[in-house]
């Protein structure tokens, strides 16, 4: 019987006996949903391009991308089980594993770039990973996408009250799904992979996502209107089996530990630049209307979103929403 890795190692590897040290390659797995074109997909290109090089090609990351080895919804069941060994879902899918995950979907959370970074790296992004001990996964990193934009088909969203009525496809999250409710719109969880169908076929009258999504499946094409809302984070964790992890060399760790933090300062700001320009590829490709939300309008939002705050403050704890207020404006 062949087992899913010794597939890859044996349609990859030239046989030539002649070359050294080629049996005791290893080989990792990292399987992820979105477009190579992203924040997160190129940070995966180029942990595996980093960890090759540290490695002398002894180590090698075989990247799946656009879900073509699992959606995300099959993704964290599959990395526990030892299917895959590497995985990057969005902090929003975690709720399964812990409630706390939930403290980064919390409406308008950050602020700013700065205050994602500074977030992710202190206590809130520590204790989150480290979290997932208990769940056969480790913590590698926090890779940061940026923030969510909504899309719709169903008139322009300026004011709270314009989405109401409104149906949205949603990560697998329930403060998103508070969120929604918050604006008396229905949402409907689905995996990312759907939506652009979902969208196509009038099941869903719009969806929320970064930019860099939004440009890559070309959800443009699909959606009339778009409100750089900037309203919620979204980001990735890094987490890789546990035993798979403990069974490395503590040489591979290094390696593998190296690779992913300088793979991480670099995606944090690969992100913004990202969201940035591709916003601009939008605005010449298609004839989507795009407005951006004053401060003010921004505030009538916060208004109405705020009571997700005390909803969710058992399930994600009253200490990690106070640090994250402190992150707020
Ligand atoms: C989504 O499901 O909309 C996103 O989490 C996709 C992703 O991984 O960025």
């Amino acid at each position: 019987f062949f087992s899913f890795k010794q597939y890859i190692l044996t349609e990859d590897l030239p046989y030539d006996d002649e070359q050294e040290g080629l049996n005791d390659q290893i080989v990792l797995t990292f399987s992820h949903v979105v477009s190579n074109n992203t924040p997160k997909g190129m940070a995966a290109d180029k942990f595996a391009e980093i960890v090759a090089e540290k490695s002398d090609g002894n180590i090698k990351i075989v990247v799946f991308s656009n879900g073509s080895l699992y959606s995300d919804i099959e993704e964290i069941r599959a990395v526990q089980e030892g299917n895959v060994d590497i995985i990057a879902p969005s902090t929003s899918k975690l709720g399964m594993l812990n409630p706390a995950w939930g403290v980064l979907d919390l409406p308008f959370i950050f602020p700013s770039y700065e205050a994602i970074n500074e977030g992710l790296d202190g206590f809130i992004g520590q204790t989150l990973l480290s979290s997932v001990k208990g769940d056969g996964l480790i913590g590698l990193a926090h890779w940061s996408n940026g923030f969510k934009q909504f899309t719709s088909n169903d008139g322009p969203i300026i004011y709270p009250q314009d989405i109401a009525g409104q149906t949205f496809r949603i990560m697998q999250s329930d403060v998103l799904s508070s969120q929604f409710l918050e604006l008396n719109a229905n949402s409907v969880k689905e995996s990312f992979n759907s939506t652009y169908d979902l969208l196509d076929s009038g099941k869903v009258d719009g969806e929320e996502n970064t930019i860099s999504n939004i440009y890559s499946k070309k959800f443009y094409n699909l959606q009339k209107y778009m409100t750089i809302s900037n309203h919620g984070y979204l980001g990735y964790a890094v987490l890789m089996n546990e035993n798979v992890w403990n069974k490395q060399s503590s040489e591979t760790k290094r390696i593998l530990t190296e690779a992913m933090s300088e793979v991480t300062q670099w995606n944090r700001k690969q992100a913004a630049q990202m969201n940035e320009n591709q916003l601009e590829e939008i605005r010449k490709v298609s004839s989507i209307h795009i407005h951006e939300l004053t401060n003010e309008e921004k505030n009538s939002w916060k208004k109405v979103l705020d009571p997700v705050y005390t909803q969710f403050k058992n399930e994600i704890g009253s200490t990690l929403i106070d640090k994250a207020l402190k992150l707020r404006d």
